[in-house]
């Protein structure tokens, strides 16, 4: 199969990445350990433009799926741009008015006018550009509107929707892209906000194998928090609700971008509620500092205790402000700050405390995969190099959170995006495996898989990419 082409494109369309190349072997330096076996699927999204205007937000950049496949310490390289219903519209219509999360919905979506914020029908493909998953034995990407977007492993083909067989909303709501899997219960969760004039903070479950979300609970909200992402620990669902909240009603009347009609509200604070996996009741209500996050790194307990981990910001203005509306690529230079955050909160009683792990900027926080709502003790991050003004992105962390002290991987002229942790077969410690992720050059327009020891946090291999990954969001390891 040759490298497709966009016969049908306007000349005036174009995307910072536009070749997709079909399986190809690319050269290792350094030694793949021999036990690795599977692939390794990222997602994120390309920016594209259109007569000279480009997609505002980076958020709103086309999905593009990732494949690196590693065989017998050999290395194969696939990349495809998801075909959705924004694909269409840029490289078909020649149009940047998609729906989006922060695309400006202009008069002639007039007519979409409650739905603008999510696809028309259920079975259109939404732009699924933040994540990837297993769900229902097939992988999927995902993205904060349903439904989930089903792709072929081998040649990351789209093959369509998954459509849910369920009475839970697919429409008129929003869910996370980071939806928790249980290896011991057998079953993924995840959870809706339905909006409308009663809202709802709806969590779910889907066992293995199945395409049914069967609800665990439904919490009435009046004002929703935009969330990204939640917590599990062994007993309980965690849903963090930031106080950057919008009115349901403004997102039926205002023309304005999804995430344009959710205010910063500080005084409210942000409120852990805390859920008890069996029976579906909030058993806690607590509130702490505002302060907004994208992820979770994990939580667990320890007693009557729950820690949550996070990559905190001090406000929402990483999501609101103009940072996201423009190419990140060139310059990733992050103009806020973050620190992971634990928040200890002691139940019954609802206090309490927090303390700062990791004081330097870092973001797309992985652990080990098996530990999701156990305790742990290292989470890898990808992050700012110095405390200089402009943060530049060019390093690897590993954060021993019961030290509180971190190792670094750096290169210059290097941006590294989410780093994966993968266990060795025969692995006793927690950190006893790699870690890999894709890094971007942008000078030399050329990106390389990267693989480091996860235990001496040193280089063992990198395998260079013929073309330029733009920085992405998240991927995940699978054994298939
Ligand atoms: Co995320």
């Amino acid at each position: 199969m040759a490298s497709s082409t966009f016969t049908k494109t306007a000349p005036h369309v174009s995307a910072e990445l536009q070749e997709e190349l079909p399986k190809t072997p690319i050269q290792v330096k350094g030694t793949i350990p021999s036990w690795l076996s599977g692939t390794f699927v990222r997602n994120g999204p390309v920016t594209v433009t259109v007569d000279g205007k480009k997609n505002d937000h980076w958020f709103d950049g086309l999905a593009m799926l990732h494949a690196f496949t590693f065989d017998q310490e050999q290395v194969t390289y696939t990349n495809r741009f998801l075909r959705t219903q924004a694909y269409q519209t840029v490289f078909e219509e020649g149009s940047l008015h998609y729906l989006g999360f922060a695309v400006d919905p202009c008069k002639s979506l007039f007519k979409r006018l409650f739905t603008w914020f999510i696809p028309q029908s259920k079975l259109k493909i939404a732009n699924a550009n933040i994540n990837v998953a297993k769900l229902d034995e097939q992988l999927v990407a995902l993205y904060e509107v349903h439904l989930p977007v089903k792709f072929d492993p081998e040649t990351l083909e789209t093959l369509g929707v998954l459509d849910y067989q369920d009475e839970l909303p697919k429409e008129q709501c929003w869910t996370s892209a980071h939806p928790h899997y249980d290896a011991k219960r057998k079953e993924t969760i995840n959870y809706l906000i339905e909006f409308g004039r009663n809202s709802f903070y709806t969590f779910y479950r889907i066992a293995d194998g199945s395409n049914k979300r069967e609800p665990i609970t439904k919490i009435p909200v009046e004002e929703p928090s935009y969330m990204h992402s939640f917590a599990v620990t062994q007993n309980y669902l965690i849903l963090t609700t930031f106080p950057l909240v919008v009115r349901p009603i403004l997102l039926a009347l205002q023309w304005k971008p999804f995430i344009k009609n959710f205010k910063w509200e500080p005084e409210r604070g942000t409120e852990f509620i805390v859920i008890d996996r069996k029976s579906g009741k909030i058993i806690q209500r607590a509130k702490t500092k505002p302060f907004f996050a994208f992820h979770h790194i994990n939580a667990f307990e320890e007693g009557q205790t729950i820690h949550l981990d996070i990559v905190a910001y001090p406000d929402a203005e990483v999501i609101t402000s103009d940072f996201f509306y423009q190419n990140v690529v060139d310059k990733p230079n992050f103009p806020i700050r973050t620190a992971i955050e634990r928040f200890s909160l002691q139940l019954p009683a609802g206090t309490i405390r927090y303390e700062t792990l990791f004081e330097q900027t870092a973001e797309l926080p992985r652990v080990h995969p098996a530990l999701d709502g156990l305790p742990y003790r290292y989470a890898y991050l990808a992050g700012e190099d110095t405390l200089a003004p402009h943060v530049d992105f060019n390093s690897l962390y590993k954060v021993d959170t019961k030290t509180k002290t971190a190792k670094q991987w750096k290169a210059d002229e290097c941006h590294p995006g989410e780093p994966i942790f993968i266990a060795s077969p025969n692995a006793v410690e927690e950190d006893d495996g790699i870690v890999i992720t894709i890094v971007l050059e942008p000078k030399k327009k050329k990106s390389f898989l990267l693989m480091l020891d996860a235990k001496e946090w040193r280089e063992i291999a990198r395998a260079e990419v013929p073309l330029a990954i733009p920085l992405g969001l998240h991927g995940q390891f699978f054994n298939l």
